[in-house]
């Protein structure tokens, strides 16, 4: 949650932070702010879209050549511009601008109110820069010893970078718990929460690690720690193209990550699967096999829709590897004390790789002596660098707020877990294996085949809009994926949806049942068909409309229903890797018909980096 950018070099530095900006807007759309070091620090802010920032005076924007940027999910405080960052100290000396939460902001707050402090918003981050400065003052300390000194009483995550009046050739930058890249340049640095921003300059970065500060000149970069020991910058390569996060024709993110899949998926199987030679190869899970073989119990934390993957890798797991598999919300599992013994196995899906639940739930599990397996998206990610060890889904950059390409890739990961688990515990058979690989490989084409049919989803799409509640029901396999494709509909249309295992409706969510309700059913051909045939009759019988993903073989649903969308037969095991593709596009077409904005849904932000 929130985006922060800062460059320092020899170029302009307002068009490079509003660029950035915009590409980090996906992590929070509340507010947007910049600071430039010109002769002295302007600081432009409002509330609002990065776009207002456009409207910057035009003599500044043209001189400096340094500068800080921000664009903000709102935690303390509502977004307003008082509250945008970046914020300055009372006595002017620092503009700061922070990602993270300052969770013992009130008492930092309360004591620096009674020695005189004046406060224009109600943010944890104004509290943050005014304790700085209140240390760099009594003490006679310079930025960087007050920095040190002031993050060692901070309580919470941050990425913090911090102007000081006086030095306008340095920023200086420090991490705990929210992510931060540098780009290295030639002459010029940059800073900001992800690559994204850094991608067009430099190839090269630097992930800053917790606990560690960056003073930034243009021509020099120190990286220490909070004991103020000097650390070796470990410089890396970026395997990122800037066409990967440009819309490239498409009117959304959203269309174009929907319509990315089969490329995706492609990439995901790319080096790891060889069904003709039936080869699989896993590194992760091929270097820790026996920790898996003998693996008692696994553990799958995750959020949102990652928490979806994770519980249909619980299915998948246990049929063919025959492990019990217990799937977690992170922010439960990190507070509730929950059992864990040396040699269980954690898996963590997510696509960020920073969600701080999850982050901290494996923190949790890693003292308690752990495995953790992360099932990641973005690459050098916290998560990702916390695991023991994992496999990367290369989904690629992922920019609409609502996940669509990085769920199936964790899914086609984790079905490649679950085979090779099963074959290497010969819980599954040699042939049941090769079958399986053959699956795999024509996902990619059968999720192509999908895809083409968007203008009948369309209609569809068209045709619910104006509705006021949707249930999205489903059985095994496909149970999470009425999940998910519920959870994407609140989110793109907000329209009131629920998921529910088929069968349960009858406990209770069937009294909302009447003429206006429309009810999805993920009824693909598998072993459960007869018995949603019987929970469509039981809708119809009241009177729902029903609206039903099937098979493309299937006649039986298809008389019954009032719109069917179509996809090809698939082994029910991999069905929703598939079947999840039509609840994609309807999200995305009804958020449009009713004219919202998709790729940035109200009050979300892709990254959640706070609790
Ligand atoms: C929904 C969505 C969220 C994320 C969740 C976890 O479309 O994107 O529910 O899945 O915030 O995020 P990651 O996977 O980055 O840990």
């Amino acid at each position: 949650m929130c985006g922060i950018v800062a460059y320092i070099g020899s170029q302009k530095a307002y068009p490079i932070i509003l660029k950035g900006l915009k590409r980090l807007e996906y992590r929070g759309y509340d507010s947007a702010g910049i600071a430039l070091y010109d002769d002295a620090v302007q600081c432009f802010k409002r509330k609002g879209r990065v776009a207002e920032l456009a409207a910057w005076d035009e003599k500044i924007i043209e001189k400096a050549t340094v500068g800080i940027g921000h664009t903000r999910w709102a935690t303390h405080g509502e977004p307003s511009d008082a509250n945008a960052h970046p914020h300055t100290s009372n006595n002017g000396q620092l503009t700061l601008v922070h990602n993270g939460i300052i969770e013992n902001y009130a008492s930092l707050k309360q004591e620096l109110v009674q020695k005189g402090y004046v406060f224009k918003s109600e943010t944890d981050t104004e509290v943050l820069v005014n304790f700085i400065e209140d240390i760099q003052k009594n003490n006679d300390y310079t930025l960087e010893e007050a920095m040190r000194v002031a993050l060692k009483r901070v309580v919470g995550a941050y990425v913090i970078i911090v102007m000081e009046k006086g030095f306008p050739e340095r920023l200086i930058a420090a991490r705990k718990g929210s992510p931060l890249v540098i780009g290295v340049g030639d002459g010029e640095h940059f800073l900001a929460s992800d690559a994204s921003p850094i991608i067009e300059y430099t190839k090269k970065v630097i992930y800053v690690n917790d606990y560690e500060l960056a003073i930034l000149f243009k021509d020099e970069i120190i990286l220490k720690n909070l004991g103020n020991e000097a650390i070796t910058p470990y410089v890396q390569q970026l395997d990122m193209e800037l066409a990967q996060i440009e819309k490239g024709g498409f009117d959304h993110f959203m269309l174009k990550e929907i319509f990315d899949q089969p490329a995706s998926l492609t990439d995901c199987l790319r080096g790891r699967l060889d069904s003709e030679n039936q080869i699989l190869t896993l590194a992760g899970i091929d270097q820790h096999i026996s920790i898996f073989t003998e693996a008692k119990r696994i553990i799958i934390v995750a959020c949102g829709t990652s928490w979806h993957a994770g519980l249909i890798a619980e299915y998948m797991i246990e049929a063919l590897g025959r492990i019990p598999v217990e799937v977690e919300y992170a922010s439960e599992f990190r507070y509730r004390n929950p059992v864990i013994h040396p040699g269980d196995v954690i898996i963590a899906i997510s696509q960020s790789g920073e969600t701080a639940d999850t982050l901290v739930a494996l923190e949790r599990a890693k003292e308690q002596g752990a495995f953790i397996f992360g099932v990641v998206n973005a690459v050098g990610s916290s998560i990702a660098r916390l695991s023991h060890a994992g496999a990367y889904t290369h989904a690629g950059p992922e920019i609409g707020v609502a996940s669509t390409k990085a769920f199936t890739a964790q899914l086609m990961v984790l079905a490649m877990m679950a085979i090779k688990i099963g074959k290497e515990k010969k819980t599954l058979s040699a042939s049941e294996y090769q079958r399986y690989l053959v699956e795999l490989a024509l996902i990619p084409a059968k999720v192509k085949t999908v895809i083409a049919s968007h203008e009948s989803i369309k209609k569809v799409a068209i045709h619910y809009a104006s509705a006021r509640d949707f249930l999205f029901l489903g059985r095994g396999y496909n149970f999470p994926v009425a999940l998910e494709g519920a959870l994407k509909l609140k989110e793109i249309s907000y329209i009131h949806a629920e998921g529910y295992p088929a069968a349960e409706m009858k406990h209770g969510p069937i009294a909302l049942v009447d003429e206006h309700l429309p009810v999805l059913f993920v009824a693909t051909k598998d072993a459960y068909y007869e018995k949603i045939v019987s929970n469509i009759q039981e809708i119809k019988a009241r009177k729902g409309k029903v609206i039903a993903i099937v098979s493309a073989d299937d006649t039986l649903i298809r008389s019954m229903a009032d719109h069917v969308m179509e996809v090809p037969e698939v082994d029910e095991l991999l069905a929703p890797l598939v079947s999840v593709i039509p609840t994609q596009l309807l999200s995305y077409y009804i958020g449009v018909a009713l004219g919202l904005d998709v790729d940035k849904p109200r009050n979300l932000a892709k990254s959640v980096t706070v609790e």
